[in-house]
């Protein structure tokens, strides 16, 4: 069996969300650890990624957005999340946000089955458009150009490394129509 057959990526309903937080929390902060730049700063405890997937729970709950996981035989090695709730004049559009994979699981084929699923669900809720954005030249824009995406460009010094370094940002868009 090929080892993409036996990732399994799905929607966690609020109960199995709950569930679910230390183990998100360990994926985030094992990426923060490994220098992504993710939206957090070093030094990030485990306590620290713990209350940042709080907060998304607590937006998954409300229908704002969709949080999924990837399971390898169980055990949760990467996840995703899709943005479904922007303003009223986008309701078509959604983004795609915090495609992590833990590094002890990367380079098979986790992120690629994330992205196509959570294509699947953000179509599955009516959405046409989707726009994300990547460090420029990283394992993730890689990922965008060969799936389809669009890139729109290159925003210079947009974020930071954990480490306070700056990076450039890439903003990609995948139209979902048929
Ligand atoms: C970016 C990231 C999500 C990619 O996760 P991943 O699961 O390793 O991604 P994939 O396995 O789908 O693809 C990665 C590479 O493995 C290769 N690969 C995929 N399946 C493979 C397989 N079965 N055998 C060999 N190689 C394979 C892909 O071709 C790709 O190669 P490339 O990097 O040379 O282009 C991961 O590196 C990560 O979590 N980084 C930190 C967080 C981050 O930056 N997130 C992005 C925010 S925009």
């Amino acid at each position: 069996m090929a080892f993409t057959e036996q990732i399994e990526v799905r929607r966690l309903d609020p109960a199995e969300l709950q569930e679910q937080l230390d183990r998100l929390a360990r994926v985030l902060a094992d990426c923060v650890a490994g220098g992504a730049s993710v939206s957090y700063m070093a030094p990030f405890s485990h306590e620290d990624a713990r209350r940042a997937f709080e907060g998304f729970a607590a937006e998954a709950e409300l229908g704002r957005r969709l949080v999924l996981p990837a399971f390898d035989v169980g055990e949760l090695v990467g996840t995703v999340q899709v943005i479904v709730s922007l303003p009223p004049n986008q309701p078509h559009r959604g983004e795609i946000a915090k495609l992590l994979v833990h590094r002890s699981a990367r380079g098979r084929g986790v992120a690629r089955r994330l992205m196509e699923r959570a294509e699947d669900e953000a179509r599955a809720e009516g959405k046409t458009l989707l726009v994300l954005d990547a460090v420029t030249g990283g394992d993730a824009a890689r990922l965008y150009d060969r799936m389809g995406w669009t890139t729109v460009g290159v925003i210079p010094a947009y974020a930071l490394y954990p480490d306070g370094r700056p990076c450039d940002t890439t903003v990609f868009w995948k139209s979902l129509s048929p």
